[in-house]
């Protein structure tokens, strides 16, 4: 049976273009968040390796991902499917890869989301996926977050998921509970 890296790399190699500077760029910055934070720097890696290998599949094969593994789908990944993209990722990634690593599994999982019992692990994943130099080039306005993320990052994880709903919003679109979980945690803290 081929490596838990080849069987991954075989899936990121089939990646469009875009997608993969993504993924790189992403990957850099958590090992570079990991490193500052004292996180472990090649699990965020990996993580931020892994987390977006289904997100350019069509609306359907997300679907039949999901319900492949058994992955429930709720009302607003049945409106948008490729809200699951992060959910099929991990089940793909622990099923089809190997990947035994339960902390990497859950910061894939989640990273769309985010989860109120969030790990530093998950918090990286979701700080490098939002504020890789690709994503800051397209919203300047995020620049200021990007700068928080190196001195306090749970502040600017949590700009990030008002951001968030503050788009969400905009778009008269439903904000998952685990996002408005996460942020209530965050302000308690
Ligand atoms: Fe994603
Ligand atoms: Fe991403």
């Amino acid at each position: 049976m081929p490596s838990t890296e080849v069987v991954i790399a075989k899936r990121f190699n089939n990646l469009l273009r875009p997608l993969q500077v993504h993924i790189h760029r992403s990957t850099v910055l958590a090992g570079e968040l990991a490193q500052i934070h004292h996180v472990d720097v090649e699990a965020c890696e990996l993580a931020a390796g892994t987390h977006d290998l289904f997100r350019s599949e069509p609306d359907f094969a997300q679907i039949s991902t999901a319900e492949k593994y058994g992955i429930p789908i709720g009302d607003i990944e049945m409106k948008t499917p490729m809200l699951l993209h992060g959910a099929n990722a991990a089940a793909w990634l622990e099923n089809e890869a190997g990947l035994t690593d339960n902390r990497v599994l859950e910061a894939v999982r989640w990273h769309t989301f985010g989860w109120p019992e969030i790990d530093d692990i998950g918090k990286i994943l979701y700080l490098a996926d939002k504020l890789e130099p690709g994503k800051v080039t397209a919203d300047p306005s995020l620049a200021v977050i990007r700068n928080m993320a190196d001195i306090h990052p749970d502040k600017a994880l949590l700009a990030l998921l008002q951001k968030r709903v503050e788009a969400q919003l905009s778009k008269a679109l439903e904000v998952h509970p685990l996002t408005l979980a996460l942020i209530e945690n965050l302000k308690s803290n």
